[in-house]
């Protein structure tokens, strides 16, 4: 399998593996583990003022309590992923829906028509990479001193243009383990408040850093060994689990549906720094960047109107379809090892359903194919010609 950033050589560019296998996340290559940052980090990572956490929903959380949320009014889009709401409403806060359209973009004039006395926060989510427009949103907080708080969770490393999304809110929000390839990590950037409130961080345990780490080297081993790869994988997860269970410690998974608040203060691991420190962000973007304009040319047919273009300094997280039958083309996918993602089926349970139809369509047909930087032409030449067949086989 073509590897983009940074290839060992063990990788085959251009060649595809077979049986294929294109994860919906990058997967962890070994170097990564050893190589020490050569460059600059880049934006969030430099920011003045950055927490690391376990989760990006610890640091919605840590959010309100900075900005005294609890008992306050937020607006929140009633297109969303679930977990932020359930921290928001963890932390006291409460939560007030606005809608977002087909586009995936507010319209600021929903959001203004809803900022009363009793609004504490703006919260806005920047999906996929795709910057939200918020001079007008910025403005109007400004003036009534509350902030803005900017959800770059699917948007790490992507800009508005020069401008690097999570930079203009008061506060913003990003997990790690969407783009990069780190077992855990979640950060807080605070662009003027002070981190008052936080959480002292504890650190997660060893043996269960250890297993989320042989979970991401095994996917890779996949990714790149075809047949051989998947039974070594397999045999190796069977030897991690067991040596995660007799080291003890509990395991936490990421990329689940809910908060718990036993999990608030836990940090990122210092592994997840070293793989962070490891990457070659430009080259992120840019493989990004490539595989969804190939997306665009090959399943314009099937392309959410939300990403029909791809402005300049975007950082594409995952290329969006839109489906009649979403669950029915997931699994035909699966079962020629593509993993695609199930872009919010379910909110938070406080929307009602009819509540907002246009978000009720979004949840009921939007798909999510990877395009990470682990994935070469050949894999998105298998992508393109097998989504098709999905849809209209
Ligand atoms: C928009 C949004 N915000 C916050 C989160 C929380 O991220 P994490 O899983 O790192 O807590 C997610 C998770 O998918 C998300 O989609």
């Amino acid at each position: 399998m073509e590897a983009i950033a940074k290839a060992p050589p063990t990788a085959l560019p251009g060649r595809p593996p077979s049986p294929l296998y294109l994860p919906a996340l990058p997967t962890l290559w070994p170097h990564m583990l050893a190589e020490r940052a050569a460059t600059a980090l880049p934006f969030p990572f430099a920011a003045e003022s950055v927490s690391y956490h376990y989760f990006a929903r610890n640091a919605v959380w840590a959010a309100v309590r900075i900005f005294a949320l609890a008992h306050r009014e937020v607006l929140v889009p009633a297109y969303h992923h679930g977990v932020e709401i359930e921290a928001l409403v963890d932390a006291g806060a409460v939560p007030r829906f606005y809608p977002v359209g087909p586009t995936l973009r507010l319209d600021p004039r929903e959001v203004l028509d809803r900022l009363g006395p009793a609004t504490g926060a703006v919260y806005v989510i920047h999906y996929l990479g795709f910057p939200q427009p918020l001079d007008e949103l910025l403005e109007a907080c400004r003036a009534r001193g509350i902030p803005l708080i900017e959800d770059c969770a699917l948007s790490l490393l992507s800009s508005d243009g020069e401008r690097p999304l999570g930079s203009r809110g008061d506060a913003s929000i990003f997990c790690l383990y969407k783009t990069l390839p780190v077992p855990n990590g979640g950060a807080l950037v605070l662009n003027g408040a002070a981190p008052r409130g936080l959480p002292r961080p504890t650190q997660p345990s060893w043996s269960a850093m250890a297993s989320h780490l042989a979970g991401a080297l095994l996917r890779n081993l996949r990714l790149r060994g075809g047949t051989a790869g998947a039974l070594a994988a397999d045999t190796l997860r069977t030897m991690g689990r067991t040596l995660a269970w007799g080291l003890g410690g509990e395991r936490v998974p990421t990329g689940t549906q809910h908060f718990e608040r036993k999990n608030v203060a836990l940090g990122m691991s210092p592994i997840s720094s070293r793989i962070v420190g490891a990457q070659s962000f430009s080259r992120i973007v840019e493989a990004r960047r490539r595989n969804f304009f190939f997306l665009l040319g090959r399943l314009r047919d099937l392309v959410s109107p939300a990403t029909a273009e791809l402005p300049p300094g975007v950082c594409p997280l995952f290329f969006p379809i839109e489906v009649q039958d979403k669950e029915r083309v997931r699994r035909r996918l699966a079962l020629r090892g593509i993993e695609a993602v199930d872009f919010w089926r379910q909110g938070h349970p406080a929307v009602r359903s009819g509540e907002f139809p246009e978000v009720d369509r979004l949840r009921a047909q939007l798909l999510e194919l990877p395009i990470h930087q682990d994935l070469g032409p050949a894999a998105m030449q298998y992508l393109a010609a097998t989504v098709r067949e999905a849809v209209h086989g």
